[in-house]
C-alpha cells in the first residue's frame, strides 16, 4: 500500500495539488488544485454528471453557496451540526473528542489490548452528549497524543458552520453561513425544478459544488478539509418506496466507482449504526486509503425530513400533487452524497502503481505509473519528436496542435525518449505519440500505450481518431 506522503509529494511536484497560500506558510485544511489537478477534478465531475443527469429522471442545478439563514435553521444545522471539542490545558492542543477516543482505541488494538479496545468502542458508540465523551476520556486517562498530558477541559459542542455577514453591516441580523453541504440548495429548489421541468416522483436533482466546514481537526491531505467539493443528488420518491430506491442508488453509486477503476476489494459498504437526525437508513461507501478505510460517499434515506422542515419554516407548500388521482404527498428522499475532492484523493491513491522493469541489458528499474482510467487522465496524449532536427519538430508540432484541438495534450522535446515516457507515466497519460525519421518520410507515427507499453505504428492523420476510439472503448 502506497504511503500517503508519497501521494502528497507526487501531487505537489507534478502539479496536482498544492497547499493553499503556500508562500505564506499554508492555510490549514485548504488545498489548491494545480494544472493537472483541475483536469482530474473536471474529469471526475464530468463522469459523475453524465452518470447522474444524462437520464430522463434527473435534472441538474447550481445553487448559490450563500443561502437564506433560515435554511440552516430548518435543516437542523444551526442547532445540531456540531462536533464535540476538547482542549488540553497544558499543551493547548484542541481535538475532536470522538476522534481522540478513536485514535486511542486504535493504539490499544495495535498493542493487542483487544478487550479494552472493544469495551471502549462500545462506550463510544453509545456516546452522544459532550459529557459522555468527557467521561470516557477522563475515566480512561486518555492522554494528549502529542504531549501525553491528561489535563483536559470539559467537552463542548462546536458548530462547524462558517459564519459571515451579508452586506456592509456586521451585526447578528446580517449573519449568514457558507453552506456546509450542497444538499440544501437542492431542497429549496425542489418546487422550482419540479414545476419548470414538469417532473414527477420518482425524480432527482443533482448538484456539484463547494461546501465549507470549520472542522476542528483537519487531517489526511484532502480527506478532511475545511473547504471541499461535493457531488450530491436528491431523489424524490413516493413515501414507502424508500427501501427499494435506497438499494437501487447504493448499487448505482458502487458501480460508478468500479467503472472508474477502483477494484471491489478496495471498496466496502459501512452501514450507519448511529443515524443522523434526518435519516431512517444510511450507508457509506468506504475506500481503503493508505491510513485505512475511510468514507468517500454517503447514501442516505432522508425521509421527508428536509422538505417538511422547509415547508414549516418557509410557509410554502413543498408537496407533489398528482393532477389525475389528486394524490398529494411530501416526497421522501434518497440522497447520494459524494466528496469530489475526497474522491479525487481516492482516485489518486488507487492509480498509484510502482512496477519493476528490466531493460534489454538486464538492468532493473522501477516505473511509477498513475493508472487512471484514461478518461480521468489529466493529459490524454503527449507528442515527442525523437530528435530536435531533420524536420521532426515541425512535423510533431503540427500533429500536437491538431491533437490539442480535441484533447488536453503535452509537447515534450527534452531528454531521452525513455525519460519522456516515464514523465508521462507518472501523471497517467495514456498515449505517447513519437515522431521519428520515418514519420517525416511516410507520415506515420508510433503510439505507445501507458499500461502495456506496447507501440503501434499508425498514419499521423489517424492519431486523433485513434485516441478517440481508445478513450471511448476504455
Ligand atoms: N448532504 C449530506 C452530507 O453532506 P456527509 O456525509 O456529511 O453528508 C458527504 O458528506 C461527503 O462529503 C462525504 O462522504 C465526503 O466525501 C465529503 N466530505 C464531508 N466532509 C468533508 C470534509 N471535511 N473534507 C472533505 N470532504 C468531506
Amino acid at each position: 500500500m502506497v504511503k500517503l506522503e508519497t501521494i502528497i509529494s507526487l501531487a505537489k511536484h507534478r502539479g496536482f495539488v498544492f497547499q493553499s497560500s503556500e508562500i505564506y506558510g499554508g492555510l490549514n485544511g485548504c488545498w489548491d488544485f494545480g494544472p493537472l489537478g483541475v483536469e482530474l477534478l473536471k474529469n471526475i465531475k464530468e463522469s459523475w454528471w453524465k452518470a447522474m443527469t444524462y437520464r430522463q429522471d434527473v435534472e441538474g442545478v447550481d445553487a448559490s453557496i450563500l443561502m437564506h439563514p433560515r435554511t440552516w435553521e430548518a435543516s437542523g444545522h444551526v442547532t445540531q451540526f456540531s462536533d464535540p471539542m476538547i482542549d488540553n490545558k497544558q499543551s493547548k492542543g484542541r481535538y475532536r473528542a470522538d476522534n481522540l477516543i478513536e485514535e486511542y482505541i486504535d493504539r490499544l488494538r495495535k498493542k493487542k489490548k483487544t478487550d479494552q479496545a472493544d469495551a471502549l468502542e462500545a462506550k463510544l458508540e453509545a456516546a452522544s452528549e459532550p459529557i459522555d465523551y468527557y467521561n470516557i476520556i477522563v475515566e480512561n486517562q486518555i492522554p494528549d497524543p502529542v504531549s501525553g498530558s491528561t489535563d483536559w477541559t470539559e467537552v463542548r459542542n462546536f458548530n462547524l458552520m462558517f459564519k459571515t455577514f451579508i452586506g456592509p453591516v456586521d451585526d447578528s441580523a446580517s449573519t449568514i453561513y457558507l453552506r456546509p453541504e450542497s444538499a440544501q440548495g437542492i431542497f429549496v429548489n425542489f418546487k422550482n425544478i419540479m414545476d419548470s421541468s414538469r417532473m414527477k416522483p420518482p425524480f432527482g436533482i443533482a448538484q456539484i459544488g463547494k461546501a465549507f466546514r470549520n472542522e476542528i481537526n483537519t487531517k489526511n491531505f484532502l480527506f478532511r478539509t475545511r473547504e471541499f467539493e461535493q457531488m450530491e443528488m436528491q431523489y424524490f420518491i413516493k413515501p414507502g418506496s424508500d427501501p427499494e430506491w435506497f438499494e437501487y442508488w447504493k448499487e448505482q453509486r458502487w458501480n460508478w466507482y468500479i467503472k472508474n477503476g477502483i477494484p471491489a476489494e478496495s471498496l466496502r459498504f459501512k452501514d450507519h449504526e448511529k443515524l443522523a437526525h434526518y435519516a431512517n437508513r444510511a450507508t457509506d461507501i468506504e475506500f481503503m486509503f493508505p491510513f485505512g478505510w475511510g468514507e468517500i460517499e454517503g447514501i442516505h434515506s432522508r425521509t421527508d425530513f428536509d422538505l417538511k422542515a422547509h415547508q414549516e419554516f418557509s410557509g410554502k407548500k413543498l408537496e407533489y400533487v398528482d393532477t389525475v388521482t389528486k394524490d398529494r404527498y411530501v416526497p421522501y428522499v434518497i440522497e447520494t452524497s459524494g466528496g469530489t475532492t475526497r474522491g479525487l484523493m481516492a482516485f489518486l491513491c488507487n492509480a498509484y502503481t510502482e512496477e519493476k522493469l528490466t531493460d534489454d541489458n538486464g538492468k532493473e528499474d522501477t516505473r511509477i505509473v498513475m493508472k487512471f482510467v484514461p478518461k480521468f487522465s489529466p493529459i490524454k496524449a503527449a507528442v515527442f519528436p525523437l530528435v530536435n532536427k531533420d524536420g521532426m519538430p515541425e512535423f510533431a508540432e503540427k500533429l500536437f496542435n491538431k491533437i490539442q484541438t480535441e484533447f488536453k495534450a503535452q509537447y515534450d522535446t527534452s531528454g531521452a525518449i525513455g525519460r519522456r515516457y516515464r514523465r508521462q507515466d507518472e501523471i497517467g497519460t495514456p498515449f505517447c505519440v513519437t515522431v521519428d525519421g520515418d514519420s517525416v518520410q511516410n507520415g506515420t507515427v508510433t503510439i505507445r500505450e501507458r499500461d502495456t507499453m506496447q507501440q503501434e505504428r499508425i498514419p499521423a492523420e489517424n492519431a486523433v481518431a485513434y485516441i478517440h476510439n481508445k478513450l471511448m472503448n476504455a
